[in-house]
């Protein structure tokens, strides 16, 4: 119990250091998050689909299929959409009708999933576990990208019939990809693209100050870091989230900002402020502490690799001390990534290590921007021009690409 309360107190601290002034003022306006009534009320249709995965996790993936027979495609191309850490695939569709990606997608004919995580809104449910259980939040995305990814990059293909897809992630939705297809590069074959954007791997040249304040003490072993190991960050609650929300109204907005983006990259040049509430109350929607430790024991090391359990645990867990990294030379998808100079969480020395790392870049896009942060990645202003018009371009290229090879090779 006690144990619990110390806990709480100090999530309660980290939440307050994140952004908020823990104030009392609030009202009754919070958006809540319901991807389907948000593809729905765009005018797309939807479908939820439950997928559990090896180790007993039930996630929810949200698919907008393609009603009519297309025209072009015999089976309509997949493309499977990743957002990052803490958010939910409402994520891909809070810049609403005319400029979030999976429209995009959907009206040039392509068949449109999104991915969750496990801990998040929906994937909250588990074979055997509840989410009161300590070893239910006892993950990092290492076991998003070999347990959740794996699965529902099978469902998605056995449900369609189909042999591989396009894949697009952001922030940890780039990380988990690179878990999964380093260690298991059976993988690599069932994508036909990857486009990274904002990819978090290394990242021991992060700006904020973040990750300098909190990585000595949760970026290592010690008695805190190992408590948390089982736990949500309190990200769910309904009253931070109101919180969260009520900062970000026009008149506080710039409490806001000052408290929330030193995580992020300063400047908000190009956020969208009409979307801001709707953003903060959606997010963040869940997941364990242990995957922000993650990213901070690598800050610490300067290395991509598995959670370090501590000499001991290591020794039992990897039969090394040290965790091992994941080996990206086996990363063969063709990827693309896109990076920008004010991201505070992804820097550019990072990037260039991360690209070095990589055996098939295809192209490397720096947004033009030199303001351009973390968060804009999802909800810039003009982000449909700047990055998603590059994406469909990138998929839509390649499909062309592919059906030279092919006529080609009937000659
Ligand atoms: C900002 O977001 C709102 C709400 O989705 C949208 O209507 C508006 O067009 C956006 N503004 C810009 C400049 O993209
Ligand atoms: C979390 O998982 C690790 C590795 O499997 C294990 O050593 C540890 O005891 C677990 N902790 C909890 C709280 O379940
Ligand atoms: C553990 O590592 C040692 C030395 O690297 C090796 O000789 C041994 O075969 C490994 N044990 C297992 C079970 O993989």
């Amino acid at each position: 119990m006690h144990k619990n309360i110390i806990l709480l107190g100090f999530q309660l601290w980290i939440i307050c250091l994140l952004g908020l002034t823990c104030g009392f003022i609030f009202k009754k306006d919070i958006i809540i998050t319901n991807a389907v009534k948000r593809i729905r009320r765009d005018g797309y249709p939807v479908e939820d689909h439950k997928v559990q995965t090896a180790d007993g996790y039930v996630l929810t993936m949200h698919r907008i299929p393609i009603l009519q027979k297309s025209q072009i495609y015999d089976k309509p191309p997949i493309a499977f959409l990743m957002t990052g850490i803490y958010a939910s695939s409402d994520a891909f569709v809070f810049s609403g009708k005319d400029g979030s990606l999976p429209y995009m997608l959907s009206d040039l004919g392509y068949d449109v999933w999104m991915g969750n995580n496990r801990g998040n809104v929906y994937c909250r449910s588990h074979a055997f576990l509840t989410s009161k259980d300590r070893e239910f939040w006892n993950f990092s995305w290492h076991e998003m990208g070999v347990y959740d990814l794996a699965s529902m990059i099978d469902y998605v293909l056995k449900h369609t019939g189909q042999s591989s897809m396009h894949f697009v992630g952001v922030s940890q939705g780039a990380t988990i990809l690179l878990v999964l297809t380093s260690l298991y590069p059976e993988y690599n074959i069932k994508l036909k693209t990857a486009q990274l954007l904002a990819p978090v791997a290394y990242v021991s040249n992060m700006k904020g100050p973040m990750a300098r304040i909190f990585a000595p003490i949760l970026g290592t072993r010690n008695v805190l870091s190992m408590a948390l190991e089982g736990s949500e960050m309190i990200s769910t609650n309904n009253f931070f989230k109101e919180l969260l929300a009520l900062n970000c109204k026009d008149e506080n907005f710039r409490i806001c900002v000052s408290r929330l983006w030193p995580a992020v990259g300063y400047e908000t040049k190009y956020l969208n402020k009409t979307l801001l509430p709707e953003v903060l109350a959606n997010f963040p929607v869940g997941g364990s502490f242990k995957q922000m430790m993650h990213y901070l024991q690598e800050y610490n090391s300067g290395r991509f690799q598995q959670y370090n359990y501590g000499q001991l645990g290591n020794q039992v867990i990897y039969n090394s001390t040290d965790p091992p990294s994941y080996p990206l030379h086996k990363v063969t998808v063709p990827v693309f990534i896109y990076y920008s100079q004010n991201d505070y969480i992804v820097a550019v020395k990072d990037v260039a290590k991360l690209v070095k790392q990589l055996p098939n870049v295809h192209a490397v896009f720096k947004v033009p921007w030199k303001k351009w942060n973390h968060f804009d990645f999802i909800c810039g202003l003009r982000v449909k021009e700047i990055i998603f018009d590059k994406v469909v371009d990138v998929i839509s290229n390649y499909n062309i690409l592919f059906n030279n090879i092919k006529k080609r090779n009937k000659i």
